[in-house]
């Protein structure tokens, strides 16, 4: 069976419930605080795990007490973090968590994630990995070494999925190493300068990523490739949390995918993973399990 690789960030989040968001030079007080294992790329490989695809975690942590929860965190859902190493020199990632209404403003210091290495992911890639596998990553970690690993994976005829958050600028020559792009609204805009999916699927295209995977929250999501766009709606829920919505999404889409399920399946699978996650607190806690996915499906059909 194909599997994912996740070559990505840990954090530790540090969420703090907040009536409004303070004004400048303003201090006030939160209503709930909490922390939880998070992390763009640890959400997603949490979220492919959850679905029961085999899942290895490439990245770094420190050496302190929230690195070493955020690692057995991992373990417990099933993810393989053999390739992930420990710095001794720096604390691993943090990430302040501004929830307001659902909503949130998210501030990262990347710690740890800032010294992983291509060498971490070729190495591992090398080792493991095979013709059909599936390497992940976000911007979390630094672009050179992602880029470094694309164009290893690539060449071991894997497939290259970024999900190009928090958007940055990116060297041109990436673009082409990228098979699958995914990225939300606001990430589009960075990239294409511009607000419209079908022209912004164009531009991308053009630079030369493969297709290109918009999540637009409420919206749904849209695939778009050289030969089709399929749009995909989301499921109305109550919203409590939209942390790690789109890792939800992403890592549950992969995971169809590598288990043979078509685009449209795979695009749908996720619209109801994504709408369970955002219905509770915190990034990987509020990830679904493929049995729960599996339920609020049948019961969506059910709707009908
Ligand atoms: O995508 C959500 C994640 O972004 C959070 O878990 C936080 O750690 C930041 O990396």
């Amino acid at each position: 069976m194909n599997q994912i690789f996740v070559f990505g960030s840990i954090n530790m989040d540090l969420v703090f419930q907040v009536p409004r968001i303070p004004l400048q030079g303003e201090t006030i007080q939160t209503s709930r605080f909490f922390m939880t294992p998070g992390g763009k790329g640890a959400n997603q490989a949490v979220a492919c795990a959850k679905q029961g695809a085999k899942t290895w975690m490439i990245a770094s942590v420190g050496n302190d007490p929230l690195s070493k929860e955020s690692l057995e965190n991992l373990t417990s859902y099933g993810v393989d973090t053999t390739y992930v190493s420990v710095n001794q020199h720096v604390n691993g990632g943090v990430a302040g968590i501004l929830l307001e209404d659902g909503d949130n403003r998210i501030l990262v210091h990347p710690g740890a994630n800032a010294f992983v290495s291509s060498k971490d992911a070729i190495s591992a890639i090398h080792k493991l990995g095979k013709p059909g596998d599936v390497l992940v990553a976000q911007l979390e970690i630094p672009i050179p070494a992602i880029h470094e690993a694309f164009v290893e994976a690539k060449k071991m005829g894997m497939t290259t999925i970024l999900n190009a958050a928090p958007a940055k600028d990116l060297p041109i020559r990436m673009f082409q190493e990228i098979d699958l792009l995914c990225v939300n609204e606001t990430e589009m805009a960075f990239y294409t300068q511009n607000t419209d999916f079908e022209t912004s699927a164009s531009m991308l295209l053009n630079k030369g990523v493969g297709a290109v995977l918009f999540t637009k929250g409420a919206e749904g999501s849209q695939y778009v490739d050289s030969q089709q766009s399929i749009e995909q709606k989301a499921y109305p829920v109550q919203v409590v949390d939209t942390t790690a919505a789109g890792d939800t999404y992403l890592g549950a889409f992969v995971s169809q995918r590598i288990l043979g399920r078509s685009i449209p399946d795979s695009m749908n699978y996720a619209a109801c993973a994504s709408s369970l996650a955002i219905q509770k607190e915190g990034a990987q806690i509020s990830i679904p399990s493929a049995e729960q996915v599996q339920q609020f499906y049948n019961h969506q059909k059910e709707k009908l």
